[in-house]
């Protein structure tokens, strides 16, 4: 009999897929000197067979993952940079036209999107328990409440602010296990014609590249339209539009309206329908995502080891959140990489969660070039290679492992 947990959305039975063993947190970097016990849980994800809703089996409290140090910044990728800088504009003529509009944007992290509205002159509210990342946005001008956002916090912003045309959230919703307050703060908070647009990876993308690495901690819902579909009528809400994504390994971007607001565009029924088509909520087509994962893991420790018995040095590329999973699912550690290049300062001179791989500035990563670079962070390849070209001029190749283990 596979485990089984209670659905987080439905209460309905869920029933596990896959198990990725223990984990760390995944945004957990540690000073070398840092001898304490590491936090650890299971990390195993199951679908519901009532709402489709793919989730993890066990979840981490969130002030364990978001609290002061957390480390990430959605400012770490130019290509990122511009997404959300353009979606700002797209919001500012569509959404945010009317007169004196507001948007509340859930997780706003370093403010990259916020940004724009605030240099527009625009009402806004940032929503961010995370608090080093909060101060950033602050800085750059966006006005940020230190906060998890739940009911009780709609509430009391509604109160302050008056009602929102516009609740946003890049991947953070995702991230939240308690949707049930999320969404009836939502639609306390939002204006009778308002909208909830949230974006996050897609488990359409995620089963057909066998992009494992983005089950971790954080990620404890992995959405499609048909579970985003069942969720908002459940929650008294209506998927009116969705939009695929190419950031991040591919997402999709959800718009939520109250029920007979907007008309459900055309691209809701496709995606319905490909869902259906395809049986991306099959049980046989889960375990055959789950097949894969395991051959890309020996996979992937075969060639580490075989490198290593020749003599290679092999670096990783991007200490991201989804390398936790990698490297503690397959057991890589310092010996098979010798450290992981990172733009993050609050991630360098730390020691990576679980493996204990070194993170070490970009310098190092050229200080003299290595062999091959693992690259963790493969959703930005085209921004990073494009950046790296000394690196393949020195004779660098690049070790991927989505869809599968290959050196390009
Ligand atoms: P992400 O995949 O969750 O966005 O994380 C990307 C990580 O990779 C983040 O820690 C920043 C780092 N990074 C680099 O070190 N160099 C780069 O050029 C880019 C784009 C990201």
């Amino acid at each position: 009999m596979p485990n089984q947990s209670t659905c987080r959305v439905c209460a309905g039975t869920v029933t596990e897929f896959l198990d990725l063993g223990q984990q760390p947190l995944s945004d957990a970097f540690r000073l070398p000197e840092d001898t304490s016990a590491e936090f650890t849980y299971r990390l195993a994800v199951g679908a519901c067979a009532d709402c489709a809703m793919v989730q993890l089996m066990e979840e981490v409290p969130r002030e364990k993952m978001f609290h002061q140090d957390y480390p990430y910044l959605s400012q770490g990728s130019a290509v990122m940079r511009e997404h959300f800088r353009a979606l700002a504009e797209r919001f500012l003529s569509t959404e945010l036209a009317g007169e004196d509009p507001l948007v509340v944007e859930l997780g706003c992290n370093d403010g990259t999107m916020l940004r724009t509205v605030a240099a527009a002159g625009v009402r806004h509210l940032g929503v961010e328990p995370s608090g080093a990342v909060a101060d950033l946005a602050a800085e750059a001008g966006v006005r940020v409440r230190k906060d998890f956002f739940e009911e009780s916090t709609a509430l009391s912003i509604r109160d302050q602010d008056g009602p929102a045309d516009l609740v946003y959230a890049a991947n953070t919703f995702c991230h939240i296990p308690y949707v049930d307050s999320i969404l009836r703060g939502v639609v306390a908070l939002l204006k009778p014609g308002g909208a909830f647009v949230f974006e996050d990876p897609y488990l359409g993308d995620i089963v057909e590249q066998t992009s494992f690495d983005q089950i971790y901690d954080e990620h404890f819902f992995l959405f499609s339209a048909t579970s985003v579909d069942a969720m908002a009528r459940r929650h008294g809400l209506e998927l009116v539009d969705v939009e695929r994504l190419p950031v991040h390994g591919g997402e999709v971007r959800y718009t939520l309206a109250l029920p007979g607001a907007r008309t459900p565009s055309a691209a809701v029924a496709a995606l319905l329908a490909e869902e259906q088509a395809r049986g991306l909520h099959d049980r046989a087509v889960l375990d055959g995502f789950a097949d894969r994962v395991r051959a890309i893991r020996t996979d992937l420790l075969a060639l580490l080891e075989d490198l290593k018995a020749k003599g290679e040095r092999v670096v990783g590329y991007g200490a991201t959140a989804k390398s936790a999973t990698v490297t503690n699912l397959c057991g890589i550690g310092p010996d098979l990489v010798e450290f992981i290049s990172d733009t993050t300062p609050a991630k360098q001179h730390r020691l990576a969660p679980g493996s204990g791989i070194p993170v070490r500035p970009p310098a190092a990563f050229a200080d003299p070039h290595p062999g091959y670079a693992l690259l963790f962070a493969w959703n930005h390849a085209a921004e990073i290679m494009a950046k790296e070209e000394a690196f393949r001029e020195a004779g660098g190749k690049w070790i991927l492992y989505v869809p599968d283990v290959h050196v390009v």
